[in-house]
């Protein structure tokens, strides 16, 4: 009896999980998501740029304080409903606080990454049922930590670039990185019909 009902309630979970979205709609949202991070990435990586060409770190600084949250807000689709962030365990900004799934997620991504897995390709997708029944895509990409990005996330930080860091985010815990450690993650969410 006890077996019974055991294997009636596996059978009915896991068709519940199959059901939760299908294939095409998943690979679909795969695509638009890994196609998101890229845009997202390029664009990003252009204003860093263009403010370090301008005035070295701490102008650079100043452009990404004001800009990233604009142009991360401008690759979300609300045509389609796909929202991106940028998000991490140790936060500058606090607009980029990861919610208790994507925790969970950046905290698998350090294990994989502790295994000998590379960040540079690492990703994670899911279908997620909400409380009120809605189902969510999520998608998450790793975001590694690399070289020039330790003028302003590395364990040896220029005081003046320091100084302007505090100065902006004084809750700043987006230092003493290393290259290879995982920086963070681009993070996808888009409701499921
Ligand atoms: C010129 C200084 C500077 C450099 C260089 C820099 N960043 Fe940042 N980073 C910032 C600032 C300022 C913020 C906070 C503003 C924002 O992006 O929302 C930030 C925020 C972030 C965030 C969002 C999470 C959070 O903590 O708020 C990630 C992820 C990130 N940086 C990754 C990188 C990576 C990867 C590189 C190297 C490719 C890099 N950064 C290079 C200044 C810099």
């Amino acid at each position: 009896m006890k077996k019974a009902l055991f294997s009636t309630i596996l059978t009915v979970s896991l068709a519940s999980s199959m059901n939760l979205a299908n294939a095409d709609e998943i690979s679909t949202n795969v695509a638009e998501s890994r196609e998101a991070v890229k845009t997202l990435f390029t664009k990003l990586k252009g204003a860093l740029v263009t403010g370090m060409k301008t005035g070295g770190p701490t102008a650079a600084i100043a452009a990404c304080s004001q800009q990233a949250q604009p142009i991360t807000d401008s690759v979300s689709d609300r045509r389609t409903g796909l929202e991106i962030r940028r998000i991490s365990l140790r936060l500058r900004n606090p607009d980029n606080a990861a919610d208790a799934w994507e925790i969970k997620i950046l905290q698998q991504f350090e294990a994989r990454s502790a295994a000998g897995e590379s960040l540079a390709t690492m990703e994670h997708h899911e279908v997620v049922k909400q409380k009120g029944g809605e189902k969510l895509f999520r998608y998450m990409k790793a975001i590694p930590a690399s070289k020039p990005c330790m003028v302003c996330h590395g364990e040896l930080i220029a005081t003046d670039v320091l100084q302007k860091i505090r100065a902006v985010y004084p809750l700043d815990q987006a230092t003493g990185f290393k290259p290879g450690d995982l920086r963070g993650a681009f993070s996808v969410t888009k409701a499921l019909n």
